[in-house]
């Protein structure tokens, strides 16, 4: 089933005001049979466009046709940095009737090159389900060239498998990283790229960087990929918490991610899982407190983390020792209860990263949360015990039910059969694991629950993928 048009409308972007005739010749084109669906914000697709209304008229041989009452189109020009109406049609075409949802796009040919609009993309939504149709790209409907900033990390690699997987409509990849690796090659979607140095004029001609590397590196280097025009999803810790820096988990705050052509953080590996898991509780129940202890996986520290893990092992076993160049104590037969440096009040700065951001992820800054980190001798995945008090009550089958219709949640939770999630079961997964679901018994608005992530995947290179398919989705019409 076809249901995409596109119409070429050369000219001005001040030319669409008032001319709805090649949308109207577009529209024509499209059969309506079923309601129209207000909802055009839907889980991770955002629809680009203001209040819509449609009509239902005929066609000459009496079939049902659309046409569009109202359009308010957004440019993505990156004069100001913002998202700014360009362009509105009005037409008046009969009254106005339900008929299954369409939505336009208007779509330039590149947000930093404010020119002619270029296209137009109808694309339908059908119900809830999300029944889109995925566009038909032209060359300016992708990515140009994106950067993987850190590419030699242990989240860098893990974004080199996701982007090769999930094919973001990317022309051209750059891999970059620091001196020490530029010049070698990295295999990448079947072929072989050289590792670039990072400097601050590397990013000529980007449009997205993608970066994970350590804080003093993202706040040197990123404002220039800023400069050059590229948007910027960082996994770094350094600019999270800035005020005009959105904070990003695409199932929890999309939006935040369309309000800026520069830098957009990814949350904290520890933070993301929790705050996916939130989510459906706060809005079911509202949050009033949550309390958390992690289970930190060595992977977490860098790939030197992993080193440390199997090098303390081995050397322990043999009776031997090993200098650990990541962890201040051993982490082999041991628990570490210290993630990053003290701060106030005798918090660790993992601890208060876990409450600083979920209260800005969730748009909550009195969120009452208090965090205990602990560093563990697991490789990969981070666990936690998540104990909310709610507004009202949630039991446990409610909270089974809410977490299984979240995007991006998977419930295992049998323990009669010895069924709950482990780091060892869900690593190389991207979603958020949740079981042990039960009753706080202290607390009669309390609900106690066990969550288990991949750190380098939902906890880092996952989510930074999920937000530039959400980039993709809102600026190209791109769907996976
Ligand atoms: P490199 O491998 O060349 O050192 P991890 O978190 O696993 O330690 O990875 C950190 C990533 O950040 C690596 O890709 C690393 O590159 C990169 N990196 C670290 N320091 C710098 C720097 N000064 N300039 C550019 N990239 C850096």
């Amino acid at each position: 089933m076809s249901d995409f048009g596109r119409v070429e409308s050369p000219g001005s972007i001040d030319s669409m005001t008032g001319d709805t005739t090649a949308l109207h010749k577009l529209l024509d084109l499209a059969p309506v049979t079923s309601e129209l669906d207000g909802e055009f914000f839907q889980r991770n697709e955002i629809v680009r466009h203001g209040p819509i209304r449609y009509e239902q008229r005929k066609n000459a041989d009496n079939q049902p046709i659309v046409g569009i009452k109202r359009l308010r189109a957004e440019s993505y020009c990156n004069a100001g940095r913002e998202i700014r109406t360009i362009a509105t049609c009005d037409g008046s075409l009969g009254q106005p009737t339900l008929c299954r949802a369409v939505s336009i796009t208007v779509v330039l040919p590149a947000w930093h090159k404010s020119g002619c609009l270029r296209g137009v993309e109808i694309r339908r939504l059908i119900g809830n389900n999300q029944e889109l149709f995925r566009p038909i790209h032209g060359a300016s409907f992708v990515f140009k060239q994106v950067a993987v900033v850190g590419a030699t990390g242990a989240v860098g690699r893990i974004m080199l498998q996701l982007l090769a997987q999930r094919q973001l409509p990317v022309q051209q990849y750059r891999f970059l990283a620091s001196a020490r690796s530029a010049g070698k090659s990295l295999e990448f979607d079947g072929k072989t790229y050289q590792l670039e140095e990072l400097t601050e004029k590397a990013f000529i001609g980007c449009d997205l960087v993608i970066a994970s590397t350590p804080d003093d590196v993202a706040q040197k280097y990123l404002p220039a990929a800023v400069e050059a025009g590229a948007t910027v999803i960082d996994e770094s810790g350094y600019w999270r918490m800035k005020p005009d820096i959105p904070l990003v988990i695409p199932e929890v705050n999309p939006q935040a991610a369309l309000i800026t052509h520069g830098i957009i953080a990814s949350p904290n590996c520890s933070t993301t899982q929790m705050v996916v898991a939130l989510k459906p509780l706060h809005d079911a129940a509202t949050l009033r407190r949550v309390i958390v202890s992690s289970y930190q996986a060595v992977s977490g520290a860098g790939l030197q983390g992993t080193v440390d893990l199997l090098e303390g092992t081995k050397a322990q076993l043999a009776g031997g020792d090993y200098k650990y160049t990541t962890f201040a104590h051993p982490i082999a037969f041991n628990l570490i209860p210290q993630i990053g440096s003290f701060k106030e009040d005798g918090y660790t700065s993992e601890e208060l990263k876990m409450v600083y951001e979920t209260r800005k992820i969730m748009g909550l800054p009195n969120l009452a949360v208090n965090a205990t980190c602990v560093r563990v001798p697991v490789a990969n995945c981070h666990s936690e015990t998540i104990t909310v008090e709610t507004e009202r009550p949630i039991s446990p089958d409610e909270a089974r039910s809410l977490f299984s219709s979240f995007p991006g949640i998977i419930v295992v939770d049998d323990p009669a059969r010895g069924r709950y999630p482990m780091p060892a079961d869900c690593t190389g997964r991207d979603e958020v694991f949740v079981g042990r679901i039960r009753r706080d018994l202290s607390n009669p608005n309390g609900l106690s629950f066990w969550c288990v992530s991949d750190n380098l995947r939902k906890g880092a290179a996952t989510n930074a993928i999920q937000i530039a398919e959400l980039l993709a989705a809102h600026r190209f019409g791109y769907r996976r």
